[in-house]
Protein backbone atom coordinates (compact mmCIF):
# COMPACT_ATOMS: atom_id res chain seq x y z
CA UNK A 1 0.00 0.00 0.00
CA UNK A 2 1.59 3.34 -1.54
CA UNK A 3 0.60 5.55 1.61
CA UNK A 4 1.40 8.72 -0.15
CA UNK A 5 -0.43 7.81 -3.24
CA UNK A 6 -3.67 6.98 -1.17
CA UNK A 7 -3.88 10.71 0.21
CA UNK A 8 -3.46 12.00 -2.98
CA UNK A 9 -6.41 10.41 -3.95
CA UNK A 10 -8.77 11.43 -0.97
CA UNK A 11 -7.45 14.76 -1.14
CA UNK A 12 -7.80 15.03 -5.19
CA UNK A 13 -11.59 12.80 -5.11
CA UNK A 14 -12.44 13.30 -1.72
CA UNK A 15 -13.80 10.28 0.69
CA UNK A 16 -15.27 8.37 0.87
CA UNK A 17 -14.03 6.61 -2.38
CA UNK A 18 -13.28 2.87 -3.26
CA UNK A 19 -9.99 2.36 -4.59
CA UNK A 20 -8.90 -0.56 -6.83
CA UNK A 21 -5.79 -2.17 -8.08
CA UNK A 22 -5.98 -3.50 -11.50
CA UNK A 23 -3.03 -5.45 -11.21
CA UNK A 24 -4.42 -7.59 -8.64
CA UNK A 25 -7.59 -7.89 -10.27
CA UNK A 26 -5.67 -9.90 -13.04
CA UNK A 27 -3.34 -11.45 -10.53
CA UNK A 28 -7.13 -12.88 -9.06
CA UNK A 29 -8.40 -13.77 -12.47
CA UNK A 30 -5.29 -15.37 -13.18
CA UNK A 31 -4.99 -17.49 -10.40
CA UNK A 32 -8.63 -18.64 -10.62
CA UNK A 33 -8.64 -19.41 -14.20
CA UNK A 34 -5.53 -21.46 -13.82
CA UNK A 35 -6.33 -23.43 -10.95
CA UNK A 36 -9.17 -24.91 -13.08
CA UNK A 37 -7.63 -24.12 -16.44
CA UNK A 38 -5.04 -26.25 -15.80
CA UNK A 39 -7.01 -29.38 -14.85
CA UNK A 40 -9.75 -29.15 -17.31
CA UNK A 41 -10.09 -28.17 -20.96
CA UNK A 42 -13.16 -26.84 -21.11
CA UNK A 43 -13.83 -23.87 -18.45
CA UNK A 44 -15.17 -20.82 -18.16
CA UNK A 45 -15.36 -18.06 -15.75
CA UNK A 46 -18.47 -15.82 -15.64
CA UNK A 47 -17.73 -12.76 -13.33
CA UNK A 48 -20.69 -12.52 -10.94
CA UNK A 49 -21.28 -8.79 -11.19
CA UNK A 50 -23.29 -8.21 -8.30
CA UNK A 51 -19.76 -8.29 -6.20
CA UNK A 52 -18.86 -5.30 -8.37
CA UNK A 53 -20.55 -4.09 -11.51
CA UNK A 54 -18.06 -0.75 -11.99
CA UNK A 55 -17.77 -0.76 -15.42
CA UNK A 56 -13.95 -0.51 -15.79
CA UNK A 57 -13.53 -3.29 -13.46
CA UNK A 58 -15.95 -5.87 -15.54
CA UNK A 59 -14.19 -4.09 -18.65
CA UNK A 60 -10.49 -5.33 -17.39
CA UNK A 61 -12.46 -8.99 -16.61
CA UNK A 62 -13.70 -8.71 -19.84
CA UNK A 63 -10.15 -8.70 -21.31
CA UNK A 64 -8.96 -11.37 -19.41
CA UNK A 65 -11.33 -13.18 -20.67
CA UNK A 66 -14.02 -13.61 -18.30
CA UNK A 67 -17.86 -14.06 -19.37
CA UNK A 68 -20.55 -12.72 -16.78
CA UNK A 69 -22.91 -13.52 -14.09
CA UNK A 70 -25.95 -11.20 -14.10
CA UNK A 71 -29.07 -11.22 -11.98
CA UNK A 72 -30.78 -7.81 -13.35
CA UNK A 73 -31.17 -5.73 -16.23
CA UNK A 74 -28.76 -3.63 -15.04
CA UNK A 75 -26.38 -5.78 -14.83
CA UNK A 76 -27.33 -7.54 -17.76
CA UNK A 77 -27.00 -3.69 -19.66
CA UNK A 78 -23.32 -3.82 -17.78
CA UNK A 79 -22.17 -6.94 -19.90
CA UNK A 80 -23.60 -5.34 -23.16
CA UNK A 81 -22.10 -1.65 -22.95
CA UNK A 82 -18.62 -3.33 -22.28
CA UNK A 83 -19.22 -6.09 -25.38
CA UNK A 84 -19.70 -9.33 -23.58
CA UNK A 85 -21.56 -11.58 -26.29
CA UNK A 86 -24.62 -13.00 -25.17
CA UNK A 87 -22.96 -16.74 -25.37
CA UNK A 88 -20.42 -15.76 -22.40
CA UNK A 89 -23.49 -14.49 -20.23
CA UNK A 90 -25.26 -16.00 -17.79
CA UNK A 91 -29.19 -14.45 -16.56
CA UNK A 92 -30.41 -15.50 -13.08
CA UNK A 93 -32.83 -14.24 -10.91
CA UNK A 94 -35.66 -16.29 -8.66
CA UNK A 95 -38.14 -13.35 -9.53
CA UNK A 96 -37.78 -12.04 -13.62
CA UNK A 97 -40.15 -9.43 -15.29
CA UNK A 98 -40.98 -10.07 -18.67
CA UNK A 99 -38.77 -6.73 -19.74
CA UNK A 100 -35.79 -8.57 -18.05
CA UNK A 101 -36.58 -11.59 -19.87
CA UNK A 102 -37.11 -10.09 -22.70
CA UNK A 103 -33.87 -7.97 -22.35
CA UNK A 104 -32.11 -11.57 -21.76
CA UNK A 105 -33.46 -12.84 -25.14
CA UNK A 106 -32.66 -10.13 -27.47
CA UNK A 107 -29.08 -10.61 -25.80
CA UNK A 108 -29.20 -14.07 -26.88
CA UNK A 109 -27.88 -15.10 -23.15
CA UNK A 110 -28.51 -18.14 -21.50
CA UNK A 111 -31.27 -17.77 -19.12
CA UNK A 112 -31.71 -19.35 -15.81
CA UNK A 113 -35.03 -20.41 -14.73
CA UNK A 114 -35.45 -20.78 -10.94
CA UNK A 115 -39.06 -22.72 -10.96
CA UNK A 116 -41.61 -24.29 -13.70
CA UNK A 117 -43.45 -21.25 -13.42
CA UNK A 118 -40.23 -19.02 -14.35
CA UNK A 119 -39.99 -21.56 -17.33
CA UNK A 120 -42.96 -20.97 -18.07
CA UNK A 121 -42.91 -17.09 -18.84
CA UNK A 122 -39.55 -17.42 -20.74
CA UNK A 123 -41.62 -19.73 -22.99
CA UNK A 124 -44.24 -17.44 -23.70
CA UNK A 125 -41.83 -14.53 -23.93
CA UNK A 126 -39.85 -16.55 -26.29
CA UNK A 127 -42.44 -17.56 -28.15
CA UNK A 128 -43.95 -13.66 -28.34
CA UNK A 129 -40.63 -12.81 -30.21
CA UNK A 130 -40.37 -15.07 -32.13
CA UNK A 131 -36.81 -16.40 -30.51
CA UNK A 132 -35.12 -19.35 -28.65
CA UNK A 133 -34.71 -19.03 -25.23
CA UNK A 134 -31.41 -21.06 -24.16
CA UNK A 135 -32.10 -22.11 -21.19
CA UNK A 136 -30.59 -23.81 -17.68
CA UNK A 137 -32.58 -24.38 -14.51
CA UNK A 138 -30.77 -23.39 -10.94
CA UNK A 139 -30.67 -26.56 -8.79
CA UNK A 140 -30.75 -26.11 -5.18
CA UNK A 141 -28.72 -29.49 -4.02
CA UNK A 142 -29.57 -29.07 -0.30
CA UNK A 143 -26.07 -28.87 0.72
CA UNK A 144 -25.44 -26.72 3.97
CA UNK A 145 -22.25 -24.29 2.76
CA UNK A 146 -21.17 -23.49 6.27
CA UNK A 147 -21.40 -20.07 5.74
CA UNK A 148 -23.31 -16.81 7.24
CA UNK A 149 -27.33 -17.77 7.02
CA UNK A 150 -28.12 -14.81 4.71
CA UNK A 151 -25.86 -15.84 1.52
CA UNK A 152 -26.33 -19.42 2.06
CA UNK A 153 -28.44 -20.49 -0.91
CA UNK A 154 -28.12 -23.64 -1.61
CA UNK A 155 -30.49 -25.18 1.55
CA UNK A 156 -33.43 -26.91 1.41
CA UNK A 157 -35.04 -23.74 2.73
CA UNK A 158 -33.80 -21.56 0.23
CA UNK A 159 -35.90 -19.28 -1.69
CA UNK A 160 -33.42 -19.86 -4.83
CA UNK A 161 -33.73 -22.55 -7.59
CA UNK A 162 -35.63 -26.29 -7.81
CA UNK A 163 -34.83 -29.07 -5.23
CA UNK A 164 -33.27 -31.81 -6.66
CA UNK A 165 -34.52 -33.60 -4.31
CA UNK A 166 -37.53 -36.00 -5.30
CA UNK A 167 -38.16 -35.33 -8.51
CA UNK A 168 -38.64 -31.84 -9.04
CA UNK A 169 -35.54 -30.84 -10.61
CA UNK A 170 -36.01 -33.69 -12.87
CA UNK A 171 -39.36 -32.99 -13.90
CA UNK A 172 -38.23 -29.39 -14.43
CA UNK A 173 -35.98 -30.36 -17.57
CA UNK A 174 -38.62 -33.17 -18.53
CA UNK A 175 -41.56 -30.15 -18.96
CA UNK A 176 -38.47 -27.85 -20.60
CA UNK A 177 -37.41 -30.78 -22.96
CA UNK A 178 -40.71 -30.81 -24.75
CA UNK A 179 -41.25 -27.02 -25.46
CA UNK A 180 -41.39 -25.23 -28.33
CA UNK A 181 -39.14 -21.92 -28.02
CA UNK A 182 -36.83 -23.47 -25.67
CA UNK A 183 -33.31 -24.92 -25.98
CA UNK A 184 -32.06 -26.72 -23.04
CA UNK A 185 -28.36 -26.20 -22.69
CA UNK A 186 -27.01 -26.68 -18.82
CA UNK A 187 -27.48 -27.26 -15.61
CA UNK A 188 -26.41 -24.56 -12.76
CA UNK A 189 -26.14 -24.47 -9.17
CA UNK A 190 -24.70 -21.86 -6.15
CA UNK A 191 -24.87 -22.75 -2.88
CA UNK A 192 -23.80 -19.93 -1.01
CA UNK A 193 -20.85 -17.31 -0.37
CA UNK A 194 -17.79 -17.05 1.75
CA UNK A 195 -17.69 -20.45 1.63
CA UNK A 196 -14.02 -22.23 3.73
CA UNK A 197 -14.00 -25.42 2.79
CA UNK A 198 -14.03 -27.35 -0.33
CA UNK A 199 -16.34 -30.38 1.06
CA UNK A 200 -19.84 -28.41 0.20
CA UNK A 201 -18.59 -27.77 -3.32
CA UNK A 202 -17.76 -31.28 -3.91
CA UNK A 203 -20.64 -31.97 -1.99
CA UNK A 204 -23.21 -30.05 -4.53
CA UNK A 205 -20.58 -31.29 -7.35
CA UNK A 206 -21.35 -34.98 -6.97
CA UNK A 207 -25.06 -34.65 -6.55
CA UNK A 208 -25.31 -31.99 -9.75
CA UNK A 209 -23.46 -34.63 -11.66
CA UNK A 210 -25.42 -37.41 -10.96
CA UNK A 211 -28.38 -35.19 -12.23
CA UNK A 212 -26.50 -34.75 -15.33
CA UNK A 213 -25.77 -38.33 -15.63
CA UNK A 214 -30.24 -38.76 -15.05
CA UNK A 215 -30.75 -36.58 -17.47
CA UNK A 216 -28.57 -38.27 -20.23
CA UNK A 217 -29.76 -41.68 -19.33
CA UNK A 218 -33.85 -40.89 -18.95
CA UNK A 219 -34.15 -37.73 -21.34
CA UNK A 220 -31.10 -38.36 -23.10
CA UNK A 221 -30.01 -34.78 -22.56
CA UNK A 222 -26.38 -33.65 -23.34
CA UNK A 223 -25.46 -30.64 -21.69
CA UNK A 224 -23.31 -28.06 -22.51
CA UNK A 225 -21.91 -27.12 -19.34
CA UNK A 226 -22.24 -27.59 -16.11
CA UNK A 227 -22.59 -24.61 -14.17
CA UNK A 228 -21.52 -24.81 -10.11
CA UNK A 229 -21.79 -20.68 -9.20
CA UNK A 230 -19.28 -18.80 -7.09
CA UNK A 231 -18.62 -18.74 -3.34
CA UNK A 232 -15.09 -19.03 -2.76
CA UNK A 233 -14.37 -17.05 0.35
CA UNK A 234 -11.67 -14.86 1.46
CA UNK A 235 -9.68 -14.37 4.20
CA UNK A 236 -10.84 -10.76 5.95
CA UNK A 237 -9.66 -11.99 9.19
CA UNK A 238 -6.55 -14.10 8.13
CA UNK A 239 -8.70 -17.01 9.04
CA UNK A 240 -8.02 -20.63 7.13
CA UNK A 241 -9.50 -20.72 3.51
CA UNK A 242 -9.27 -22.76 0.74
CA UNK A 243 -7.46 -21.35 -2.29
CA UNK A 244 -8.93 -21.83 -5.92
CA UNK A 245 -6.31 -24.68 -6.22
CA UNK A 246 -7.52 -26.17 -3.45
CA UNK A 247 -11.28 -25.94 -5.02
CA UNK A 248 -10.24 -27.15 -8.39
CA UNK A 249 -8.15 -29.79 -6.77
CA UNK A 250 -11.65 -30.89 -4.89
CA UNK A 251 -13.74 -30.02 -7.41
CA UNK A 252 -12.30 -31.55 -11.04
CA UNK A 253 -11.76 -35.44 -10.12
CA UNK A 254 -15.46 -35.23 -9.12
CA UNK A 255 -16.16 -34.04 -12.58
CA UNK A 256 -14.24 -36.50 -14.14
CA UNK A 257 -15.60 -39.46 -12.39
CA UNK A 258 -18.80 -38.67 -13.25
CA UNK A 259 -18.10 -37.76 -17.06
CA UNK A 260 -16.55 -41.63 -17.39
CA UNK A 261 -20.24 -42.42 -17.09
CA UNK A 262 -21.76 -39.81 -18.94
CA UNK A 263 -19.75 -40.53 -21.82
CA UNK A 264 -19.60 -36.90 -22.61
CA UNK A 265 -17.34 -33.50 -21.49
CA UNK A 266 -19.44 -30.76 -20.21
CA UNK A 267 -18.04 -27.23 -19.94
CA UNK A 268 -17.15 -26.03 -16.66
CA UNK A 269 -18.55 -22.98 -15.76
CA UNK A 270 -17.77 -21.33 -12.54
CA UNK A 271 -19.12 -17.84 -11.42
CA UNK A 272 -16.81 -16.39 -8.40
CA UNK A 273 -17.43 -13.14 -7.52
CA UNK A 274 -15.76 -12.04 -4.36
CA UNK A 275 -12.49 -14.00 -4.67
CA UNK A 276 -12.03 -12.05 -7.75
CA UNK A 277 -12.65 -7.77 -6.62
CA UNK A 278 -12.94 -8.27 -2.66
CA UNK A 279 -9.08 -7.65 -2.07
CA UNK A 280 -8.74 -4.98 -4.60
CA UNK A 281 -11.11 -2.71 -3.21
CA UNK A 282 -10.85 -0.59 0.11
CA UNK A 283 -12.36 2.38 0.77
CA UNK A 284 -10.83 5.69 2.28
CA UNK A 285 -12.77 7.55 4.83
CA UNK A 286 -11.52 10.26 6.18
CA UNK A 287 -11.83 10.73 10.22
CA UNK A 288 -14.12 14.14 11.29
CA UNK A 289 -13.62 13.66 14.87
CA UNK A 290 -12.49 11.56 18.11
CA UNK A 291 -15.16 11.60 20.55
CA UNK A 292 -14.42 10.06 24.37
CA UNK A 293 -17.35 8.97 26.48
CA UNK A 294 -17.31 7.43 29.74
CA UNK A 295 -17.83 3.90 28.27
CA UNK A 296 -16.40 4.12 24.82
CA UNK A 297 -13.83 6.20 22.72
CA UNK A 298 -15.24 6.60 19.11
CA UNK A 299 -13.93 7.71 15.89
CA UNK A 300 -16.10 9.67 13.76
CA UNK A 301 -16.18 8.85 9.51
CA UNK A 302 -17.15 10.45 6.92
CA UNK A 303 -18.47 6.83 5.50
CA UNK A 304 -21.35 4.92 6.87
CA UNK A 305 -23.01 1.76 6.23
CA UNK A 306 -24.92 3.35 3.00
CA UNK A 307 -21.35 3.07 1.60
CA UNK A 308 -19.92 -0.18 3.05
CA UNK A 309 -22.95 -2.22 4.56
CA UNK A 310 -21.04 -5.63 5.41
CA UNK A 311 -20.25 -5.25 9.20
CA UNK A 312 -24.07 -3.80 9.72
CA UNK A 313 -25.41 -6.41 7.62
CA UNK A 314 -23.32 -9.48 8.19
CA UNK A 315 -21.24 -8.45 11.34
CA UNK A 316 -18.70 -8.75 8.94
CA UNK A 317 -14.98 -7.96 10.02
CA UNK A 318 -12.98 -5.72 7.84
CA UNK A 319 -9.10 -5.06 8.78
CA UNK A 320 -8.63 -1.13 8.72
CA UNK A 321 -5.34 0.48 8.15
CA UNK A 322 -4.75 4.51 9.01
CA UNK A 323 -3.32 5.72 6.15
CA UNK A 324 0.09 6.96 7.03
CA UNK A 325 0.14 5.50 10.75
CA UNK A 326 0.58 2.02 9.62
CA UNK A 327 3.17 1.59 11.25
CA UNK A 328 2.73 2.88 14.56
CA UNK A 329 1.89 0.53 17.34
CA UNK A 330 -1.78 0.09 17.85
CA UNK A 331 -2.23 1.35 21.55
CA UNK A 332 -5.87 2.69 21.11
CA UNK A 333 -9.13 1.06 21.51
CA UNK A 334 -12.01 2.74 19.46
CA UNK A 335 -15.64 1.99 17.85
CA UNK A 336 -15.22 3.16 14.56
CA UNK A 337 -18.59 5.00 13.50
CA UNK A 338 -20.17 5.87 10.48
CA UNK A 339 -21.99 8.82 9.84
CA UNK A 340 -25.91 6.83 9.40
CA UNK A 341 -28.17 8.32 12.21
CA UNK A 342 -28.48 4.52 13.39
CA UNK A 343 -26.91 2.98 16.38
CA UNK A 344 -25.95 -0.35 14.38
CA UNK A 345 -23.71 1.98 11.99
CA UNK A 346 -20.18 0.85 13.41
CA UNK A 347 -17.42 -0.08 11.04
CA UNK A 348 -15.46 -1.74 14.18
CA UNK A 349 -15.75 -2.33 17.95
CA UNK A 350 -13.27 -1.95 20.08
CA UNK A 351 -10.47 -1.83 17.54
CA UNK A 352 -7.16 -1.37 18.34
CA UNK A 353 -5.38 1.12 16.00
CA UNK A 354 -2.51 3.87 16.28
CA UNK A 355 -3.71 6.91 18.12
CA UNK A 356 -5.77 8.07 16.09
CA UNK A 357 -6.92 12.29 15.15
CA UNK A 358 -9.39 14.24 13.13
CA UNK A 359 -8.61 14.57 9.28
CA UNK A 360 -6.80 11.25 9.42
CA UNK A 361 -7.79 8.81 6.74
CA UNK A 362 -8.66 5.18 7.33
CA UNK A 363 -8.86 2.35 4.74
CA UNK A 364 -11.26 -0.30 5.46
CA UNK A 365 -9.87 -2.96 3.52
CA UNK A 366 -10.73 -6.14 1.18
CA UNK A 367 -13.98 -3.56 0.39
CA UNK A 368 -13.92 -4.85 -3.24
CA UNK A 369 -17.10 -6.62 -3.37
CA UNK A 370 -20.24 -6.12 -2.11
CA UNK A 371 -19.23 -2.41 -1.01
CA UNK A 372 -19.87 -0.27 -3.82
CA UNK A 373 -22.44 -2.92 -5.37
CA UNK A 374 -24.40 -2.49 -1.87
CA UNK A 375 -24.25 1.37 -1.59
CA UNK A 376 -26.94 2.89 -1.26
CA UNK A 377 -28.52 7.02 0.07
CA UNK A 378 -29.97 6.17 2.51
CA UNK A 379 -30.34 9.37 4.93
CA UNK A 380 -30.51 11.55 1.56
CA UNK A 381 -25.98 10.59 1.58
CA UNK A 382 -23.83 10.33 -1.65
CA UNK A 383 -22.63 7.46 -3.66
CA UNK A 384 -19.20 7.87 -3.50
CA UNK A 385 -16.66 8.16 -6.15
CA UNK A 386 -14.35 5.01 -7.43
CA UNK A 387 -10.92 5.29 -8.97
CA UNK A 388 -8.45 2.65 -10.28
CA UNK A 389 -4.92 2.46 -9.68
CA UNK A 390 -4.10 1.33 -12.76
CA UNK A 391 -1.33 -1.49 -13.80
CA UNK A 392 1.07 1.16 -14.83
CA UNK A 393 1.09 2.72 -10.95
CA UNK A 394 -0.54 5.47 -12.15
CA UNK A 395 -4.67 6.20 -10.93
CA UNK A 396 -7.94 7.28 -12.84
CA UNK A 397 -11.56 7.72 -11.54
CA UNK A 398 -13.47 5.45 -12.95
CA UNK A 399 -16.83 7.13 -11.36
CA UNK A 400 -17.22 10.17 -10.01
CA UNK A 401 -18.82 10.90 -6.92
CA UNK A 402 -22.47 11.69 -6.92
CA UNK A 403 -23.33 15.23 -6.67
CA UNK A 404 -26.38 16.53 -3.36
CA UNK A 405 -28.50 17.98 -6.52
CA UNK A 406 -28.19 14.43 -8.44
CA UNK A 407 -31.05 13.11 -5.88
CA UNK A 408 -33.97 15.77 -7.34
CA UNK A 409 -33.35 14.06 -10.97
CA UNK A 410 -36.34 12.06 -10.74
CA UNK A 411 -38.54 13.76 -8.30
CA UNK A 412 -41.69 15.79 -8.87
CA UNK A 413 -43.72 18.08 -6.51
CA UNK A 414 -47.32 17.47 -6.95
CA UNK A 415 -47.92 21.39 -8.52
CA UNK A 416 -50.43 22.41 -5.14
CA UNK A 417 -48.00 21.67 -2.63
CA UNK A 418 -45.45 24.42 -4.71
C1 LIG B 1 -25.98 -17.10 -8.64
C2 LIG B 1 -24.74 -16.56 -8.02
N1 LIG B 1 -23.56 -16.79 -8.63
C3 LIG B 1 -22.40 -16.32 -8.12
C4 LIG B 1 -22.38 -15.57 -6.96
C5 LIG B 1 -21.06 -15.05 -6.47
O1 LIG B 1 -20.75 -15.48 -5.22
P1 LIG B 1 -19.33 -15.11 -4.59
O2 LIG B 1 -19.20 -13.63 -4.64
O3 LIG B 1 -19.41 -15.62 -3.22
O4 LIG B 1 -18.29 -15.79 -5.41
C6 LIG B 1 -23.58 -15.31 -6.28
C7 LIG B 1 -23.57 -14.55 -5.03
O5 LIG B 1 -24.43 -14.54 -4.23
C8 LIG B 1 -24.80 -15.81 -6.84
O6 LIG B 1 -25.96 -15.56 -6.24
Amino acid sequence: MDSSQLKKIAEEHGTPVYVYSEELLIKNYRTFYSAFSKRYSKVKILYAYKANASLALCAILKKEGAGADVVSGGELLTAQKIGLAGRDIIYTNNSKTKEEIAQALDADAVINADSVPDLLKIQKTAEEKKKTAKISFRINPGVNPKTNAKIATGLKESKFGIHIEGDAAYTAYKTANGLDNIKITGVQTHIGSQIKEAAPFTEACEKIMEFALRLKKDLNLKLEYIDLGGGLGIPYQEEKIIKPDDLASAIVPVVEKWNKQLNYEPALWLEPGRYLVANTGMLLTTVQTVKETPYKKFINTDAGFNTLIRPAMYDAYHRIENIGREKEEKTEKYDIAGNICESGDLFAKDRLMPKTMPGDILALMDAGAYGYSMASRYNARLLPAEVLIRSNGKYELIREREKLEDQYKYQKIPKDLL
